[in-house]
């Protein structure tokens, strides 16, 4: 039962409290991500595949925890990427799809059966196949076939191995052309992630950046905006308060948004209460850095607050991973503030039975 806004001063947020709402340990996996990101490296370049050339590009396929490493890799490649990298979440793949593209099924347990159809799928188109899973139907298959598997670490939530499936993307894109080798700006990256965990992990003050965007928003129902590289960020975010905190949340993308939902904003106070986050980022583009300042002030008096959060960082790798840490601590310490354990997911696990028996 989430504290009413009252009770929100006096709630901490400091390791103890933490680990008795979080029974299973999300927070480690989280800021374990500089690790992952290292080990998701050395698992992916020890496969030892040779290149190969597909014009067509690259499609991800995969859902929810498995597909966003496609779609932040693409973020993290910008003007890098050489040719078309999409990530796609259903039955079956984009009908530009052919011999000339190289097709990722991405599943961490591996008997997700979106990605399973696509796999069967890309062989059928005669696509170059590779598989990035944990196990499950999905490696059974790619051993029988030949398809190259790139390796994921056990023991995680699908969510929670973000980094072996944005690694894994980005060494697909490598190989089969339509990205440059990234290794060196992930191990910067990795790096440079070891200092934002001790900033705002668990041991960090009270009022570090995520514990205080936590408060401001565990009572409200969260739409974050994105714009360019933080676009599929936002629906990390958003993704991640529905998973950890088990709370509705919304994601758009500007310069979009100030087409429509703006408008939306005026009865937001008669219908709940709504928060509103941009990503915003050192990249992003001079009018879209106005129009997040303008919205902003436009619908802050339907808001029940506004927040501004800015990427750290260099590289665009650094500015997107730092944003996903973020993101991935304000929900897990939303769900502290609700008493709400992070890890479990038990409607998404009983529709996939419920589905499975049909
Ligand atoms: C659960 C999660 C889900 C799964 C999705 C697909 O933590 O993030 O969104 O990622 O249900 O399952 P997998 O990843 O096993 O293919």
């Amino acid at each position: 039962m989430a504290a009413s806004p009252s009770e929100t001063t006096e709630l901490r947020l400091d390791p103890e409290t933490i680990a008795a709402v979080d029974a299973s340990d999300m927070l480690g996996d989280i800021v374990g991500l500089p690790e992952q990101l290292r080990d998701a490296l050395w698992k992916a370049e020890s496969t030892n595949l040779q290149p190969w050339d597909s014009p067509g590009g690259l499609v991800v396929a995969g859902m929810g925890g498995s597909a966003i490493g496609g779609a932040l890799a693409r973020a993290m490649l910008g003007d890098h990427a050489s040719r078309p990298i999409l990530a796609s979440r259903t039955y079956g793949l984009p009908a530009w799809t052919t011999p000339d593209t190289t097709v990722l099924c991405a599943s961490y347990s591996g008997d997700t059966e979106e990605t399973l159809a696509c796999y069967e799928a890309a062989g059928a188109l005669g696509a170059a196949r590779v598989a990035v899973t944990s196990g499950g139907k999905l490696a059974e298959l790619a051993r029988a076939d030949g398809v190259p598997v790139i390796p994921v670490a056990g023991g995680f939530q699908p969510r929670a191995a973000v980094a072996y499936m944005t690694v894994a993307a980005l060494e697909a894109a490598r190989l089969c052309g339509a990205g440059p080798r990234m290794g060196a700006e992930i191990d910067v990256a990795a790096d440079h992630l070891e200092q934002l965990v001790v900033e705002w992990g668990a041991e960090s003050p009270e009022d570090s950046e995520p514990k205080l965007l936590a408060r401001a928003l565990y009572d409200s129902v969260p739409v974050i905006a994105g714009a360019g590289l933080t676009s599929p960020i936002a629906y990390r975010w958003k993704t991640q308060f529905n998973e950890n905190a088990k709370m509705p949340a919304f994601t758009h993308e500007l310069p979009e948004l100030d087409h429509n939902e703006i408008v939306g904003w005026h009865d937001a106070p008669a219908l709940g209460r709504f928060a509103a986050v941009f990503l915003d980022d050192s990249d992003t583009h001079p009018r879209i850095k106005e129009r997040i300042a303008l919205t902003r002030e436009m619908i802050g008096d339907n808001a029940t607050a506004t927040h501004v959060v800015q990427s750290r960082g260099d590289t665009a790798v650094q500015r997107v991973l730092s944003l996903v840490l973020l993101g991935d601590l304000v929900t897990l310490y939303v769900a502290v503030l609700r008493g709400t354990d992070p890890t479990p997911v038990d409607v998404l696990e009983a529709l996939k039975r419920r589905l499975a028996s049909d």
